[in-house]
């Protein structure tokens, strides 16, 4: 049987000596510490691919080379006959509504499906508009501050690419979604990596003031966030946009989860005062359907448009008219996928708990960190392979989240945004399967 599941590279906890690195020709490498380094490729066996196709009947497998670079290859797994619940990637029901795929087929009907212009179909561009004037109060113009991308993917690449020049100094947090890492390491940036701790994942101020300074391009952040759930507070929004206007730094700030949303309003950096001007926000619509943007000022927005130009150019047409319709969505939709999910989280979140995890808040999102160790595993990949092959069931480990992997070796990642019959039956299978040790 065939199925996709994330996976972390297993190269990541091995020590960085046997791992082959690559660096863009025109980039020379710099001498790097653990918190800051000029970001490497890694070449693709080792590249931490975090939607891997593989068999439920293979189990990646190492094997040494010469060069001291360790080969992984998938060998067969034992899974048993066990159904798979996977409560690993976010294959979300959103926008399930037919009037969205009506508007699709629609679309198609009536041959909107040339080119559309590369900054996306102006009525596309006036919705995102309209929503964005709903959610921030800022007013600002479809034409010259949008760019519709392929996905939020497109978006962080765009933004990547077409913003910040080889050496250039960008903050991170960790944990963070895993294609920061590797787009800023194909724009040759010098990434400052901050990492916040659990239980609550806040953002170290003091360390952010430390390493905060004028040579500081961009700070990078995520709220509602993946992995951990946490939403940015108004005070950490704060904490992070006074020194940014000190020191000239932009945000470039991702907002997929933006409704999703549950134990607190999600608060734009855009929106805080003296922010608009320095802060890119990029987002989507319609998960799976890869139609996102990236919105900022005219100035910013020039440079994304450069690499959107070559990146993919212009964005598929009639899936944009059906995100039109998607986005004019009535907050009571929202309002209801909402309480649907808080129904599917307290499900996980309590399960979890009485499986015998230590449970992390997630405030946003339908994410949600766990501590493994209680049971015994040595580190997060081989704890969700053991709960693979023993439970039926998968998880994300974490250590794909992280700069150094050793970070993110106790925790790992579930996600409520399945069915409640799956999610029931996954938290009784453990149950019954995991035994602290
Ligand atoms: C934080 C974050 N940003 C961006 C994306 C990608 O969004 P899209 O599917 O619109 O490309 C994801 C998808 O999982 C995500 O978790």
């Amino acid at each position: 049987m065939q199925v996709q599941y994330s996976w972390a590279h297993f190269q990541m906890l091995k020590s960085p000596t046997s791992t082959s690195f690559f660096t863009f020709s025109k980039h020379s490498q710099k001498g790097s510490d653990s918190s800051s380094r000029r970001t490497h490729r890694r070449i693709n066996n080792n590249y931490p691919s975090f939607m891997a196709t593989i068999s439920t009947q293979n189990v990646p497998v190492s094997s040494s080379h010469d060069d001291g670079s360790t080969q992984i290859t998938h060998q067969p797994l034992q899974v048993t006959s066990l159904h798979i619940l996977f409560l690993g990637l976010n294959t979300c029901p959103f926008y399930s509504i037919e009037v969205v795929f009506e508007a699709a087929i629609q679309a198609i009907k009536d041959e909107k499906n040339q080119y559309a212009p590369g900054y996306g179909v102006p009525d596309f561009n006036e919705a995102i508009a309209a929503r964005f004037k709903k959610d921030t109060g800022l007013v600002i113009d479809p034409k010259k501050e949008i760019t519709v991308t392929s996905g939020c993917t497109e978006a962080i690449a765009a933004t990547m690419l077409g913003l910040i020049n080889p050496g250039d100094e960008v903050i991170l947090f960790a944990p963070f979604y895993d294609s920061y890492e590797t787009t800023l390491s194909m724009a040759g940036a010098e990434i400052k990596c901050i990492t916040w701790r659990p239980t609550d994942f806040s953002v170290p101020l003091e360390e952010l003031k430390s390493t905060i300074s004028k040579n500081t391009l961009v700070i990078l952040i995520n709220t509602p966030h993946n992995p951990t759930g946490k939403m940015f507070t108004r005070d950490e929004l704060g904490a992070i946009a006074s020194p940014c206007i000190e020191n000239d730094v932009l945000v470039f700030t991702d907002e997929v989860y933006d409704k999703l949303a549950f134990d607190m309003d999600h608060i734009s950096m855009a929106s805080l005062p003296g922010m608009y001007e320095r802060t890119e926000t990029m987002n989507s619509s319609l998960t799976g359907w890869k139609i996102g943007w990236a919105i900022a000022p005219p100035h910013l927005t020039w440079g994304v448009r450069q690499a959107h130009s070559f990146l993919t150019f212009a964005t598929s047409t009639p899936m944009q008219w059906a995100a039109m319709v998607a986005l004019r969505t009535p907050d009571s939709y929202f309002d209801e996928l909402k309480r649907d999910y808080m129904v599917k989280k307290e499900i996980l979140v309590e399960g979890l708990k009485d499986v015998g995890f230590e449970v992390f808040p997630s405030r946003g999102t339908y994410f949600v960190l766990v501590d493994h160790t209680p049971f015994g595993l040595e580190n997060d990949i081989s704890f969700c392979e053991y709960l693979i092959k023993e439970v039926g069931v998968v998880a994300i480990p974490t250590s794909v989240f992280y700069l150094n992997p050793e970070d993110g070796k106790s925790l790992v990642r579930f996600t409520f945004c399945k069915d409640e019959e799956s999610l029931r039956c996954a938290v009784e299978r453990m149950k019954e399967k995991l035994k602290k040790k």
